[in-house]
């Protein structure tokens, strides 16, 4: 038997550390989760996204009484980005969670069916989409969606 390692690699920085744009972007997130609509989890989560041609984009999580009905924060933006910009390629993603009166301590990280969705519009686009996952303490910023979803199936994965 063989072993294969996986890894993933992930920059742990202070907010002061990132440069404007994605401090910018990051601002847009947070402001995002008081617009959520989370009565049943009260996890207000924000996202926003930077597309190629510098708009910053957000969305907040909405949720539903019928709770597979809601959709996470990240998917409400993006497919956003992507239904009104079909041509525009997405440049970066942040997030950001707000529960019980304050921002996660520790970067929130998004759920199995965003990172199915976040690649897609990747390998739509072509084009590597830096992930900023916000914590008050520290930011986690990585490369590209690949980072999350090691092992994933995608569009070439239906070549055979
Ligand atoms: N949620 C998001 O919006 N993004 C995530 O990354 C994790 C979870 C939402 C879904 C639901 O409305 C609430 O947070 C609790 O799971």
């Amino acid at each position: 038997m063989q072993q294969k390692i996986i890894e993933t690699k992930v920059g742990v920085f202070n907010f002061d550390e990132l440069n404007f744009e994605y401090q910018q972007l990051i601002k847009t997130a947070k402001e995002q989760v008081y617009k959520a609509y989370a009565p049943y989890s009260g996890f207000q989560v924000g996202a926003s996204v930077l597309l190629e041609n510098g708009e910053i984009l957000g969305g907040s999580n909405q949720e539903n009484s019928a709770y597979p009905s809601g959709l996470c924060a990240e998917r409400v933006v993006m497919f956003y980005a992507n239904a009104q910009y079909p041509d525009i390629a997405v440049r970066a993603l942040a997030i950001a969670a707000f529960t019980h009166g304050k921002f996660l301590k520790d970067p929130v990280t998004p759920c199995g069916s965003c990172r199915q969705v976040l690649l897609e519009t990747e390998t739509r686009f072509e084009n590597n989409i830096t992930i900023l996952l916000y914590g008050t303490e520290q930011v986690y910023v990585l490369e590209n969606v690949k980072q999350l979803l090691p092992l994933c199936f995608e569009k070439s994965s239906l070549n055979g």
